[in-house]
This record gives structure tokens, C-alpha cells and sequence, in this order.
């Protein structure tokens, strides 16, 4: 017997540049910590000790903070594919490492707040070879479609259906029995999703989802990743490896905040990094070392690393790479963005129509 688990973390995070550039997308800071140190804690205390990461973009950068994890309470391992397996090849591509008869499988960039230990337990009772965890969605078309009958056996996979015939999708979180990876070809790329699930269905296997409805996020898109930093910071994600007590805002060892500003939202503020007068940041994600000047408003968006953005700028729903400079008065809206080292010249205009 025994759990292992395994976070998929080898993507490109290409919805997420420019802040995908300097590091992957479960090591960007959400809540004051790599989005990964959130994931990690949650599978600690379910009581999973052996982690094994599949990576392959910017494969260093997760062993470099994690190392063999004894810091953060885990055994973790990590496996790099030099080509990008897909979901189901990254899989399969760690099956030596297992050690177990059970595999917890994560999509590295799900926040959630499905309890882990009634997931296995879901496998354990109902003896299926997968389960999946399914959450319920308003709108279905984006996702991946996942029916389930009256007894909780999946019946179909309908990968972005236009016209979806059920309201959950899959969630990103899987158990698989050991010997079911084996079943995975070897040595090319499988979509999970698309090749290895409906394939199962198709050879008979027996398929069970856990529907849970409690929090759910996929931090792909820049607007999923600040709202998700967001309910992290506000105990609307949990998560015991928030580095500071639940608020409207986190502020890091550093962080300088002036009096008259307003901080609010769940916004992080990151170490050393500062708000000035009458500054408005409001469900924000301000990387370490970034500077908003006095009167500025940024709402719902992410600053990078040692970014200014000058006196009077307004950003909502931006994303400004590292070490940029937003001059004075200057306007990002709209999920404007903006690449790391750029100078946005004072009084500037921008919205997404510039990505
Ligand atoms: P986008 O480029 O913005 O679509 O992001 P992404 O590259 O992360 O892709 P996606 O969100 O679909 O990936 C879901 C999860 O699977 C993420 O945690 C990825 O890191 C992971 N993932 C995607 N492709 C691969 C792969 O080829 N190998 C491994 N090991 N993981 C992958």
C-alpha cells in the first residue's frame, strides 16, 4: 500500500507571460510564496509524503527552492523530460519513482479546496482504476466536460464542447492506480485529458468521479492567478502555508506601505517593495522590490519584480513584467501587459490590444 504523489509542473505557462519568462508558473509568488509551496502543504498534511514533480520548462528552478524537501515537511523527487511529454507522458514519464499501489496526480496550477484525504477515500471505496476529481462550473465550454452517471461513474470525455450536457469538469486532480500508468505509452507526448482518459473509458476501465463544489481555480490566466492570490490572502482558498495571518492584504518582511494608501483585496505586497501617498492597490499581486508611486490605483493586476509605476498611473486587470518602468499618469487597462525592462513612456495609454 501507500500514496504517492505527483505534481505535473513542466508546462510553458505561455497565457501567463511576460511572467512566465523568469520563472514557471507554479513558482510565481501567490500569496507571498511560489504557488507550488501552497499545493505541497495541502498534500503534506493529507498525509502523502513522497511528491515527485514532472518538469521540463525551466526544469532547475523547482529542485533549486524545494531541494529534497525535508523543509517543507516531504519527500520530493524530480523527473525532467527534455521534450514536453503532455499531461499523460509527464505521468508516465515518473512511473520508476513510484513507490506505491496509489498515485495522486496534480496539475501544477490548481487551486482548490477539495479535502484529499475524502478524494482517496472516494478511490478506495468504489475500487475504480481513476478517479477524478470533478467541480461544478457556470459555464462548462472552456473545460473539459466530464458526465458522470447515478452510481458516480464517469460516461463520457467532451474536451471544450460547445454544448456541454453536464456542468462538471474535470478539476485537474487524479488517482490512479499504480499499474494503470503502465498502460500509458512511453517516450512521446499524450494529452491525459484528451488520449489517455477517453482511451480508458473506450478499453472498459472503470472511472469514478468526486464531485466537489468547494473552492476551485485554475491559475492559467493572468485574471485566475491575481484573483487566486487574492482568496489565498483572504481565507477564501485555504492553504497552511500562507505566510501571514488571513487579511484584506499581506505585507512581506520589507513591505513599506504609507499611511494614507489603501491596500486591500487580498493584495501582496512583496518584500521591499512600497506604496506611496494616497496609492489605491486593491487585489493585487506586487512582486518583491516593486514601487507604486504616490496616487496611483492598480486593481486586479501583477507587478513584477522591481517595477515602478510612476505617480498617478491607473492599472486594472495588468500584468507588467520585471524591472519595467510605467511613467507618470500612464493608463494599463484591460489586460494590458507589459515585458519586463520596457519603459512606458508618462501619460501612455494601453490596453490589451497591445499584448
Ligand atoms: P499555457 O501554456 O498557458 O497553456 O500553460 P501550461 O503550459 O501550464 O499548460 P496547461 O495549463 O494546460 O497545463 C496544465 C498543467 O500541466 C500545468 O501544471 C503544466 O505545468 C502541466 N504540463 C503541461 N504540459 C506539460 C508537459 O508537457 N509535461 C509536464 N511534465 N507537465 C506539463
Amino acid at each position: 500500500m501507500g500514496t504517492d504523489a505527483v505534481i505535473l509542473v513542466g508546462g510553458m505557462g505561455t497565457r501567463l507571460r511576460p511572467l512566465t519568462l523568469s520563472a514557471p508558473k507554479p513558482m510565481l509568488p501567490t500569496a507571498g510564496v511560489p504557488f507550488l509551496t501552497h499545493l505541497i502543504a495541502r498534500i503534506r498534511d493529507a498525509g502523502v509524503r513522497h511528491i515527485v514533480l514532472g518538469t521540463s520548462y525551466q526544469a532547475d528552478v523547482f529542485a533549486s527552492y524545494f531541494g529534497d524537501g525535508s523543509d517543507f515537511g516531504v519527500e520530493m523527487e524530480y523527473v525532467v523530460e527534455a521534450e514536453p511529454l503532455g499531461t499523460g507522458g509527464g505521468i508516465r514519464n515518473v512511473a520508476d519513482r513510484l513507490r506505491g499501489d496509489t498515485v495522486l496526480i496534480f496539475n501544477g496550477d490548481v487551486l482548490s479546496g477539495v479535502d484529499l484525504r475524502a478524494l482517496l477515500a472516494t478511490h478506495d471505496s468504489t475500487g475504480a482504476d481513476v478517479t477524478l476529481y470533478l467541480t461544478k462550473v457556470a459555464d462548462p465550454r472552456a473545460f473539459g466536460c466530464v458526465p458522470t452517471d447515478a452510481d458516480g461513474w464517469v460516461t463520457a470525455f467532451l474536451e471544450k464542447d460547445p454544448h456541454p450536457i453536464s456542468d462538471q469538469i474535470n478539476a485537474g486532480t487524479y488517482v490512479f492506480d499504480r499499474a494503470v500508468i503502465d498502460s500509458i505509452p512511453s517516450g512521446r507526448a499524450v494529452s491525459v485529458e484528451r488520449e489517455t482518459f477517453p482511451g480508458l473509458l473506450r478499453a472498459g476501465a472503470r472511472i469514478a468521479g468526486h464531485v466537489d463544489a468547494t473552492y476551485w481555480r485554475d491559475l492559467g490566466r493572468p485574471s485566475d492567478f491575481v484573483a487566486g492570490s487574492a482568496d489565498l490572502v483572504q481565507g477564501f482558498a485555504p492553504s497552511p502555508a500562507l505566510p501571514g495571518p488571513v487579511g484584506s492584504a499581506l505585507l512581506l518582511p520589507g513591505a513599506e506601505v504609507d499611511p494614507s494608501a489603501v491596500v486591500s483585496g487580498g493584495t501582496t505586497v512583496g518584500a521591499r517593495a512600497s506604496v506611496g501617498a494616497g496609492a489605491v492597490v486593491e487585489g493585487s499581486v506586487l512582486f518583491d522590490g516593486a514601487t507604486v508611486r504616490a496616487g496611483a490605483v492598480v486593481r486586479r493586476s501583477v507587478i513584477g519584480f522591481g517595477t515602478v509605476v510612476g505617480e498617478g498611473a491607473v492599472l486594472e486587470d495588468a500584468v507588467v513584467g520585471d524591472r519595467a518602468h510605467i511613467g507618470r499618469g500612464v493608463e494599463l487597462l484591460a489586460g494590458a501587459r507589459v515585458w519586463p525592462d520596457v519603459v512606458v513612456p508618462d501619460g501612455a495609454i494601453r490596453f490589451s490590444s497591445d499584448l
